[in-house]
């Protein structure tokens, strides 16, 4: 992509990624984009990428003709007892993968340059979406979203993307990020991509690198216990007997999931049994040193 891009205070990777770390500087560069009218597609990232982050870039890149890429560890969705301080980074890495991926503009700002002082606004997609699961207060807590939310808006707004890319790994992340997209209105459409997995089917994620050699063999169990959901509840009619083989899985393998739950897929309601809608079967766990999740959507059969 021959980006005609104004100079600024950049870094070229070796495959033309461009790093802009300001956020007039960036709105700059995509100006002549814009004017255009090319499709603009943002991938935000909270870098140390893997197969998952890359598998978005590559679909994105696919689609759009211009590909931004956001870089930042954001602060506001870690709580006070979470890993922000030893969240892993290697941004030289991520600038090498992310040009490799065709992205032709990393958007890597200093947490000031996002919260200046006296920041004091938040953006909050409220209820049960945002209080269940990962956002129990016994467990992240709805602040994790509202610090998600808050950030995912303000690159919504600074990068002006026709089309975002998530993934279907946090699917809560997911299904409160379309919520606000839908309800402030925000001119894109959020691309939701499956979920990357390891050869054992453990999930791809930053945090896998947490995992002693012990637990990284036993952390595979959680993907097992959510094949085994979804194939005993179809197999059955029965989503009680899907979580149970799930619990045998996990326990098996000497886990106590935080929560193992089944919801509706987009409304994150409840659910008792096979409702003929997609159910989100969820799972967080922590395994050693890492706070795993991961999740499965049974679709109805023949749906
Ligand atoms: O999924 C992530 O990596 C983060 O929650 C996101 C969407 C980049 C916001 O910080």
């Amino acid at each position: 992509m021959n980006l005609d891009l104004l100079s600024g205070d950049t870094v070229t990777t070796s495959a033309a990624a461009r790093v802009v770390r300001g956020v007039d500087e960036l709105r700059l560069a995509l100006a002549p984009a814009r004017r255009e009218g090319r499709a603009i597609g943002l991938v935000p990232t909270m870098g140390f990428l893997h197969e998952g982050h890359v598998s978005l870039l590559r679909a994105a890149h696919a689609e759009c003709d211009v590909l931004v890429m956001s870089l930042f560890v954001n602060p506001t969705q870690f709580g006070p007892n979470e890993d922000l301080d030893r969240y892993p980074r290697d941004e030289e890495r991520d600038l090498r993968l992310a040009g490799d991926a065709g992205v032709d503009l990393v958007f890597a700002p200093a947490a000031s340059e996002l919260y200046p002082d006296g920041f004091a606004t938040a953006v909050e997609v409220s209820g049960g979406l945002t209080s269940v699961l990962d956002g129990d207060p016994g467990r992240r807590g709805p602040g994790h979203f509202r610090g998600v939310t808050t950030v995912v808006a303000k690159l919504f707004n600074i990068v002006g993307p026709d089309i975002a890319y998530f993934g279907q790994k946090d699917a809560q992340q997911a299904a409160v990020i379309k919520r606000m997209v839908r309800d402030l209105d925000f001119p894109l459409r959020v691309e939701v991509m499956p979920t990357v997995r390891e050869a054992d089917g453990l999930a791809m994620s930053s945090r896998n690198v947490y995992l002693e050699p012990a637990d990284r063999a036993r952390a595979a169990a959680i993907s097992r216990a959510l094949a085994a959901a979804e194939r005993q509840a179809l197999a059955t009619d029965s989503l009680a007997a899907g979580l149970a083989a799930a619990r045998a899985e996990l326990a098996a393998a000497a886990i106590e999931p935080e929560y193992l739950e089944a919801r509706d897929a987009e409304t994150l309601e409840p659910v008792d049994g096979l409702t003929g809608h997609p159910i989100l079967v969820a799972v967080a766990a922590r395994v050693g040193g890492a706070r795993l999740i991961d999740n499965v959507v049974i679709e109805p059969p023949g749906g």
